[in-house]
């Protein structure tokens, strides 16, 4: 077997063998084959597309491509939640919480963020003293303690997808339903979950922007989790403007905290206590989604989710203060506002431009080692259907870097569209599969 009889079968539209699959991932991880043949099939699977059974097996081999994670010593079922990537998406550190309060453990991996999407383990940083690095008894104790853990992935895990999606990101090959599929499975089904809850978006500020494209994804990565023998649920959920009013790693941890205060925004408790009733369902402590929705609202209102919060920060080193008192998170130095220039509604706000826009603020990385400013970010005053009069401030850009700042809020400005009539309110929650 050889690379350029695989790349070339590809380029002709056939369909590869598990032999062919597995040759290519296990070759591309040990070094033996050099990036531009990867590259090269890559990008034919790009234009040629994958089957099923194909999705399939690249997911197994990536999967199988290091360690697999056994969490057997954790009692009950484990339940997994993973958003395809948005903006202003801090659901992890509600979920967790209001599910871990209903009783379903959640032994979790999360990744940092790269371009205009953040990432969980970043944001958690943001609270000082949190560790995010914890070792694996460690992390199997905080679990069966406290009901709740989330640490940054291992290098160890799937390190194909870490040399493909490396590979992908510099030559135009990332949003491929089968590539983002396996990319996504294979360290989802390598951390050791029992089940997985999907949260799939579907907007100008993902990598699905059509309906159409973002339901391919949920079916096949519902069917590739349940091929793998996990219980696998996904939800298609509007990513056309940014979550909530926060973008950015303090002021996203502040927004999560507050929502579980009972004081967050509309749209982020609602998708939270979607995301985390079927967390409750698929753990098996609520018999029906409704009854798992119920008890997601009963530990937000009692306060026992916020409780949860706490007990986890505390348990991985951060200061659980900082659900009392925000000035503990990093504080910006300076600040710029967006000012509306015309009367009218908001019509639009590009979730990937105020991502870039966060990014360039000092909140995101565009390489991998580039340092981030955690006080760094955007905080909305305006969404889609709100009136707007000439004068009024639509978002202010915090950081540290005044000229970082200026930046992020010229470009958060151009996001925001102001049109006469007021726009149609988009469904949040689209579709569940
Ligand atoms: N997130 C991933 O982990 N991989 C992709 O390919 C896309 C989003």
């Amino acid at each position: 077997m050889n690379m350029v009889d695989i790349i070339y079968k590809k380029r002709e539209g056939q369909v590869l063998t598990k032999e062919e699959i597995d040759y290519f991932v296990t070759g591309y991880t040990d070094g033996n084959i050099p990036d531009y043949q990867a590259a090269a099939l890559l990008m034919a699977i790009y234009f040629r597309g994958m089957n099923k059974e194909e999705t399939y097996e690249l997911t197994r081999a990536m999967k199988y491509s290091g360690d697999t994670v056994d969490l057997s010593r954790i009692k009950g079922i484990k339940v997994d939640k993973h958003s395809t990537g948005g903006v202003g998406d801090k659901t992890t550190l509600i979920v967790g919480p209001l599910a871990a309060a209903c009783g379903v453990p959640i032994a979790k991996m999360s990744g940092r963020g790269l371009g205009f999407t953040g990432g969980t383990v970043d944001k958690m940083e943001a609270i000082p003293g949190f560790r995010t690095t914890v070792d694996a008894e460690d992390f199997i104790h905080l679990v069966n303690d406290i009901g709740l853990s989330v640490i940054g992935q291992t290098s160890h895990i799937a390190p194909a997808d870490k040399k493909i999606y490396a590979l992908r990101d510099v030559t135009a090959t990332v949003d491929n339903l089968s590539l983002i599929t396996s990319s996504i499975m294979s360290k989802k089904l390598a951390s050791g979950s029992d089940a997985i809850v999907l949260d799939v978006k579907c907007g100008n500020g993902a990598f699905m922007e059509s309906m159409e494209e973002a339901v391919e994804l949920g079916e096949l990565m519902v069917e590739i989790g349940k091929a793998d023998g996990k219980k696998t649920i996904a939800v298609i959920t509007d990513m056309n403007q940014p979550l909530g009013y926060a973008v950015g790693n303090s002021l996203e941890v502040m927004e999560a905290i507050d929502t579980l205060k009972g004081k967050g925004p509309a749209d982020i408790t609602e998708l939270s206590l979607v995301l985390a009733g079927y967390m409750i369902y698929a753990g098996e402590k609520a018999s029906t989604y409704e009854e798992g929705y119920k008890m997601a609202e009963e530990a937000l209102e009692s306060g026992s989710a916020l409780k949860k919060l706490a007990g986890f920060i505390e348990g991985q080193g951060g200061d659980p203060l900082v659900t009392e008192n925000y000035l503990l998170f990093p504080q910006p130095t300076c600040h710029q506002d967006v000012i509306a220039d015309r009367d009218g509604y908001i019509g639009e706000i590009e979730a990937k431009a105020i991502g870039l826009a966060s990014q360039h603020s000092g909140a995101g990385r565009a390489k991998k080692e580039d340092q981030i400013d955690l006080s760094a970010g955007i905080l909305l005053l305006k969404k889609v259907g709100d009136t707007v009069k000439t004068g009024d401030i639509l978002a202010t850009v915090y950081g540290r870097d005044s000229e970082k700042v200026m930046k992020g809020a010229e470009e958060a400005g151009r996001a925001f569209e102001v049109v006469e009539d007021r726009p149609e309110k988009e469904a949040l929650i689209k579709k569940i599969i």
